[in-house]
């Protein structure tokens, strides 16, 4: 399709040719299920499952690939994260600046007698990891913390809070939905306990795919959400306590993963920097570009190292839904306007209820799609200013 495509946050597009391949591949060669039956075709799926669980590992420097478990998204994975393991009397931090994915698992949790601590953010989406300190109290048991918002673009202080739950005994709980490809990710570096990753943005997966790093024991302290056949231990009624089998029941997204493994080696042979240089210097433009408009304003942090490709931004008091239809209609260009499932970040940005512009870009983008961009919110400002 011929359009300029700018909504990366929601699911990146278009994919490498490599992961197209991969899963036509699968499709038209392999098509059996891992783990289960012993013939060569359930074998070769096996192995690109394990693949994809050992490229993982190593772009997230997980000691083992065993420590990753597959799921459907990163949504899936925070559910694991928050329902599995918090029980009434624990006590939680997070911070305004959360996805609803983390959001409603927590409100839902605090009516089963969780207690829930929101760390405040400023307008630009940035916490003060110090202020996660005084929060702390003796029964909390983990922080949940975005790594970059998909509203506003702000690269939370992971490291930083990080070291502080690591100091305190607390789990540390990361949401790398925009980031897992987009910027350098190491569990061991940043105390990572549990990383809930999607497959289907920035590492280039179809939808279907995502998936939960945990650090080596936690699985003992977790129940999963869904038990079922996992091909191992058939023999017992009961769900296998050992990883991945545990967190994994029923029949994967084989395919799905064929694809992520493309996408996963399609990040490592283009290099994460590089990725990552390439799609701030777009942002960088487009920000640069926007700004000097009257009437526009710009969410999230002015540095550009302290953001992600992602931009919210309104256009003197104009509904986010009207200049959305007009992005469509006249420029081709596609975005998401609104709330982005992630109200509590708006709350913080002041934002809510009406929502902003969101232009991600991608690594597929090109700088011509960026003077575009420009072109179209200029015309909108023109258009409101007469
Ligand atoms: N959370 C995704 C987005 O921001 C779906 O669009």
């Amino acid at each position: 399709m011929d359009c300029i495509y700018l909504d990366n946050a929601a699911t990146s597009w278009p994919k490498p040719r490599e992961v197209i391949t991969a899963m036509k591949d699968y499709q038209e060669n392999l098509g059996a299920s891992p783990g289960r039956s012993g013939h060569r075709l359930a074998i070769e799926a096996g192995r690109t499952v394990l693949d994809a669980r050992i490229a993982l590992a190593e772009l997230f420097n997980a000691p083992s690939p065993l420590d990753i478990i597959f799921t459907k998204n990163a949504t899936e994975a925070l559910n694991i994260s928050t329902l599995g393991l918090l029980r009434a009397g624990d006590h939680v931090i997070t911070s305004s600046m959360e996805h609803n994915s983390i959001m409603r698992p927590l409100r839902f949790l605090e009516t089963r007698g969780v207690e829930v601590t929101v760390a405040r953010c400023s307008p630009e989406g940035e916490l003060d990891p110090e202020d996660i300190r005084p929060l702390i109290k003796n029964n909390t048991r983990a922080i949940y913390l975005t790594h970059a918002s998909n509203v506003s673009g702000t690269i939370m202080p992971v490291e930083r809070a990080g070291a502080i739950a690591r100091e305190h005994g607390i789990l540390f709980c990361v949401d790398a939905a925009q980031t897992a490809g987009a910027i350098p990710i190491d569990v061991e570096r940043m105390n990572i306990d549990l990383l809930a990753f999607t497959g289907h943005k920035s590492l280039f997966g179809p939808s279907g795919t995502g998936g939960l790093y945990l650090r080596k024991g936690l699985d003992r302290e977790i129940d999963p959400l869904i038990m079922g056949g996992t091909g191992s231990r058939s023999e017992f009624e009961d769900q296998p306590d050992f990883m991945p089998d545990k967190f994994e029941s029923g029949t994967p997204n084989t395919i799905g993963i064929a694809g992520l493994l493309a996408g996963v080696r399609f990040v490592m042979g283009s290099g994460i920097e590089a990725i990552e240089e390439r799609e701030r210097g777009l942002a960088f433009s487009f920000i640069q570009g926007i700004s000097s408009f009257e009437g526009v304003t710009v969410y999230g942090p002015a540095a550009a190292v302290k953001r992600i490709p992602v931009v919210s931004f309104n256009i003197n008091g104009m509904s986010p839904s009207d200049a959305a239809l007009f992005f469509d209609e006249k420029y081709n260009i596609m975005t998401r306007p609104g709330l982005h499932c992630a109200p509590s970040a708006h709350r913080t940005m002041g934002t809510f209820p009406i929502g902003t512009n969101r232009m991600s870009f991608g690594f597929f983008n090109s700088d011509a799609d960026v003077r575009t961009a420009i072109e179209a919110v200029g015309e909108l400002h023109d258009y409101k200013n007469q």
